[in-house]
């Protein structure tokens, strides 16, 4: 069978008109959950739903190397990272990056995260307009390097958190900011390359077992050190996505904003009801519309032919909307079955499969967590209006967002729950 084709001879432009919904409706419109088209002048094929995820994450059939694009190669991700590499490579160095998830590095990072929100908020009081998102980039930034046990000088505090935004940010970008984006990577480059050498020649002695103390000392199969520059890389990996929850945030505080009902429900601390929230927040929420891997070998998939070297993109946003394995999957529905509980491969914000053996986020349980203690602020311990035009989310900005970052009005704390509720 022939699969079928997009007639446009590059379909970049409806891509960037409709990054999260053009992937989905073209498979609808040629009845076929893989199809070909151009994208960024290559010749590619586009998946969408579970079954296709699945062939996705068949790391036999699908690999990495150099299946991202360039562009997103010198912002978001950087070179040398855990994102490109294959086989048994890969499964070292990610085994890295679960060693930084362990229940007690949780548990710290939950005390800081807590310990950040309480200082930040209490600044908040009095402003006419807080603009959600660049309030928690912020203080997410300081989070993020206590938790990596990397040094942040007050001084320090807007300038990383202006790099490490722009690289999940800009990256998505066309023009300037794209630009910014690229400069962005590489002074954050240095940065970490500088302070990876800083620990290895005793200059800094971050606390064992933080990310900066694990890259620094990470070693290859074959026992050598990383080279700086790509340590470097993977500290980065660690910091700018605790940076991007900040999005997550938004979409938290927007769907309280819709939910009223909701909004009511979690002024009482109930922790099932919260993570069932947070869940639903994730599987809505547009963040990566999809991802980019390689056809290994030649591989027949429902009678299609895709052949080797092929780049793929993987449908994220729409394999999470897809009313084959969601019921009414536009609803925003907490009661809804558990979306984590629902395999590994129908619910992929961040990716599919099995976070040690494949390339899915390892970084999940640190999301949920940093979105739980948002949420409890924002339902309980803060009392806040909301600008109505923050209700309206831009859906074609990458990563889309509400309208000006989600603007708080009037923030006051709510004194009972400072005093007597847990976060
Ligand atoms: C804002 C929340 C986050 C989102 C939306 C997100 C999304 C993703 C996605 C879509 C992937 C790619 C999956 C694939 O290639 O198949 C990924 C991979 C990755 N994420 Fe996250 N992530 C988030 C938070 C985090 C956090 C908090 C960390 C670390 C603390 C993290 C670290 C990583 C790493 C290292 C990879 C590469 C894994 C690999 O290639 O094996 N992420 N993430």
């Amino acid at each position: 069978m022939r699969m079928p084709r997009e007639l446009l001879p590059d379909s970049t432009l409806p891509l960037l008109l409709a990054p999260y919904r053009f992937i989905s409706t073209r498979a609808r419109a040629h009845g076929s959950d893989a199809f070909a088209a151009r994208v960024l002048l290559q010749r590619t094929i586009l998946l969408t739903g579970e079954d296709a995820a699945r062939l996705f994450y068949d790391e036999e059939r699908v690999v990495r190397a150099g299946a991202a694009p360039r562009r997103l190669q010198r912002t978001l991700f950087g070179q040398g990272g855990v994102q490109g590499l294959d086989g048994p490579a890969h499964r070292h160095r990610k085994a890295m990056f679960l060693s930084l998830m362990d229940d007690a590095s949780l548990r710290r990072l939950e005390r800081i995260a807590q310990e950040e929100w309480t200082a930040a908020s209490a600044g908040w009081v009095g402003t006419a307009e807080l603009p959600l998102a660049s309030a928690t980039r912020a203080l997410l930034t300081r989070v993020a390097c206590r938790w990596a046990g990397v040094p942040l000088p007050e001084s320090e505090v807007r300038l990383r958190t202006r790099q490490l935004t722009l690289l999940f940010d800009g990256a998505g970008a066309v023009g300037p900011k794209h630009w910014l984006a690229r400069l962005a990577r590489s002074t954050a480059d240095r940065w970490a390359a500088g302070l990876v050498e800083a620990v290895r020649s005793g200059r800094l002695a971050p606390e064992p077992g933080t990310a900066l103390a694990v890259v620094a000392e990470h070693r290859e199969p074959g026992g050598e050190l990383l080279p700086s520059r790509v340590a470097a890389v993977e500290l980065l990996n660690v910091l700018r996505p605790v940076v991007a929850v900040s999005v997550y945030v938004q979409h938290l505080a927007h769907a309280l904003a819709t939910q009223p009902q909701w909004r009511e429900r979690l002024q009482v601390h109930d922790r099932e009801a919260e993570l069932r929230f947070v869940e639903e927040v994730r599987r809505q929420a547009p963040f990566f519309p999809a991802v980019a891997g390689r056809v290994r070998d030649d591989v027949m998939w429902r009678g299609m032919r895709l052949p080797r070297g092929r780049r793929v993109l993987l449908d994220l946003y729409g394999t999470d909307h897809d009313a084959r394995s969601w019921d009414a999957p536009e609803d925003f529905d907490p009661d809804r079955n558990r979306p984590d509980e629902q395999g590994a491969f129908a619910f992929v914000p961040q990716g599919g499969g099995d976070p040690a053996t494949g390339h899915r986020c390892p970084g999940e349980p640190v999301t949920v967590l940093l979105m739980g203690v948002a949420l409890a602020f924002l339902a309980r311990r803060l009392r806040y209006e909301v600008a109505e035009r923050s209700l309206a989310v831009r859906m074609r900005r990458l990563p889309a967002q509400p309208v000006d970052g989600f603007v708080l009005r009037d923030v006051r704390p709510v004194l009972s729950a400072v005093t007597q509720q847990p976060a």
